[in-house]
């Protein structure tokens, strides 16, 4: 299963990407976590230390191996040797789950056609066609990065909306963009749910839009608490009513796949 998480900005999708990550390892799956947001705060989620994530160089950034791969022009190799990069690359993190830092990534628009990009491009293809781990990439907010190149070859796209219309606005762009890519599952998942009534207006904001909310998951103190003191959330409460709620979106998202 390959699972790219989208959405407006702040709506917890790093969260949801980490902890739906360390879960599905727990379970014995072989998960790759891909952080495909130039912020790079997918570790925090996942639980590796600081010090140790911040000493990887994110692919996009590492000149030496996008040079020694693609070239360094005028000439590029445009299908670079890439089976290598994500067992040399990656952080093993609890659980055992693996962590690639893609850094910025621009492969949207006018398909820039830079080295960097060259070598993101034929990683993200290696990764969606021929590994076969479960893959969770935590997307950049916005739109830009939804490129093609990037989530060609997922198979589900999971939107994350909050309460409030400009989460939808974001879902609802989303879909199309996906919809033209050719994603065969694109669904939402609302997050920060305080009452009854934000399931409510989510499920009728999303049914205008044609996308399913497939699961919700409540406002959670400990998850802010988490933030605030830089430990995963799985770490920090295990049992907090946020994170028992991922629990049961892996459970949702298996079935789904079966
Ligand atoms: N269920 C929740 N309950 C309470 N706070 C939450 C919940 N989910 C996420 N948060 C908080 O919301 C903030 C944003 O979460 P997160 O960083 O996961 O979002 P994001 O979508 O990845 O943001 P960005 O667009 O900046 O990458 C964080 O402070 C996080 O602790
Ligand atoms: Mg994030």
């Amino acid at each position: 299963m390959k699972i790219a998480i989208a959405g407006k900005g702040g709506v917890g999708k790093t969260f949801i990407s980490g902890t739906l990550s360390r879960l599905f390892a727990n379970d014995g799956f072989k998960v790759l976590a891909i952080d495909a947001d130039p912020a790079m705060n997918l570790s925090y989620a996942l639980g590796i230390a600081s010090d140790i994530s911040s000493k990887v160089k994110p692919i996009a950034e590492n000149k030496e191996l996008i040079e020694r791969r693609v070239g360094k022009g005028p000439i590029y190799n445009i299908a670079p040797t890439v089976n290598d990069i994500t067992e040399n690359f990656g952080i093993v993190g609890p659980e055992g789950v693996m962590l690639l830092i893609m850094g910025t990534i621009r492969t949207g628009g006018s398909g820039c056609m830079c080295p960097a990009n060259s070598l993101i491009r034929a990683l993200i293809r290696h990764i969606t066609l021929e590994r076969k781990d479960m893959v969770i990439m935590d997307m950049e907010a916005g739109l830009e990065h939804l490129g093609r190149a990037t989530i060609k070859g997922f198979d589900i796209l999971l939107c994350v909306v909050e309460p409030g219309t400009q989460s939808i606005e974001t879902a609802k762009k989303i879909k199309n963009l996906s919809n033209d890519i050719g994603i065969q599952k694109v669904m939402a998942v609302g997050n920060k749910i305080m009452q009854k009534e934000d399931i409510d207006f989510l499920k009728k904001s999303l049914n205008e839009v044609g996308l399913e909310l497939i699961h919700t998951i409540p406002f959670d103190q400990n998850i802010i608490k988490a933030d605030s003191q830089a430990i995963a959330p799985l770490d920090l409460s295990p049992n907090s009513p946020a994170v028992k709620a991922i629990e049961g979106l892996k459970e949702n998202l298996k079935m789904m796949h079966r």
